[in-house]
């Protein structure tokens, strides 16, 4: 068997042309979604991220604004800003680059954000809303993973879907969306005894472990689609994923490449939950 191979590049395009449309709608009514990403420090992975975020909410017509602050910056300095901006009524999405340097208290951080413009879907009440299956924020990896499984016609109902990783930021949420959408769900993460016991039961295996090609072909189970959420430059150069490409999609139904699977898929739906934060405050 030879894998379908999901386009998150195309299905991203598609995402993003709906919501410049939505965009195109508040404009006529006088109102511009505005997104204003934080970025700390000058770490080249972040920086690059933030570079893609900004222009793609340019290309859809967004206010799109990047405040830069040293590595230096103080918590508080943070908290300060944040505060601007969450008063700021041309504001409707707040997003903190992560990681933070070490000093700062991340968590604190996070929850300054008033939650209605909590894009990333960070804030405590935002992850509650999500346990709850009540409208807040959804993460953006995560959401991004629904829509690549929606668009590529991957039922989810009743599946069995395997969870590698449980960061806040991915693994939690993608497991607790896949169980809103009814699938079942089992968790695995690096402490996991004989990880591939679990993986090869999975109709859908998500991979959000950061160890490059980790996952084979021996744990994958024939015919399930397989998403690997990882991105990792190799010493040549070249990026891969946490999943071995090349063996399991030989395995696979159906699997997503790297790069250009998941990773256009976050900044869509980053657009989306900006887009979806104007509509709101616009109501
Ligand atoms: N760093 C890596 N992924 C993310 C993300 O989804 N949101 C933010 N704010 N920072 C990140």
């Amino acid at each position: 068997m030879t894998a379908i191979i999901i386009d998150g590049k195309a299905i991203a395009e598609q995402v993003i042309l709906k919501v410049k449309d939505r965009v195109e709608t508040l404009k006529q009514s006088g109102i511009t979604p505005g997104l204003t990403v934080v970025l700390v420090g000058d770490d080249p992975a972040s920086q690059t991220y933030v570079g893609s975020k900004e222009k793609t909410s340019k290309r859809l017509g967004m206010d799109s604004t990047v405040l830069t602050r040293p590595s230096t910056v103080t918590g508080q300095e943070l908290l300060e800003l944040i505060e601007n901006l969450n008063n700021d009524e041309s504001v409707h999405g707040i997003l903190i680059q992560l990681p933070l340097p070490g000093h700062i208290d991340e968590n604190k951080v996070l929850q300054a954000i008033h939650p209605d413009k909590d894009v990333d879907g960070f804030h405590p009440l935002n992850v509650g809303k999500l346990l709850l299956n009540q409208h807040g924020f959804i993460p953006c990896t995560p959401f991004g993973v629904i829509q690549l499984l929606d668009y590529a016609a991957i039922p989810i109902e009743g599946k069995h879907a395997v969870i590698v990783g449980r960061s806040n930021i991915v693994g939690k949420p993608m497991g607790q969306l896949l169980l809103n959408r009814h699938a079942t769900v089992t968790y695995t993460h690096s402490r996991t005894e004989d990880l591939a016991s679990y993986t090869k039961q999975a109709d859908i295996l998500i991979v959000a472990t950061g160890q490059p090609l980790m996952i084979t072909a021996e744990h994958v189970k024939p015919g399930a689609a397989v998403i690997d959420v990882g991105i990792h430059r190799n010493s040549d150069g070249r990026l891969s994923g946490d999943v071995d490409f090349h063996s399991v999609k030989s395995v696979a139904g159906a699997i997503t490449p790297v790069p250009g699977g998941v990773g256009p898929m976050t900044i869509a739906m980053l657009m989306e939950n900006t887009c979806l934060s104007a509509e709101r405050m616009a109501q």
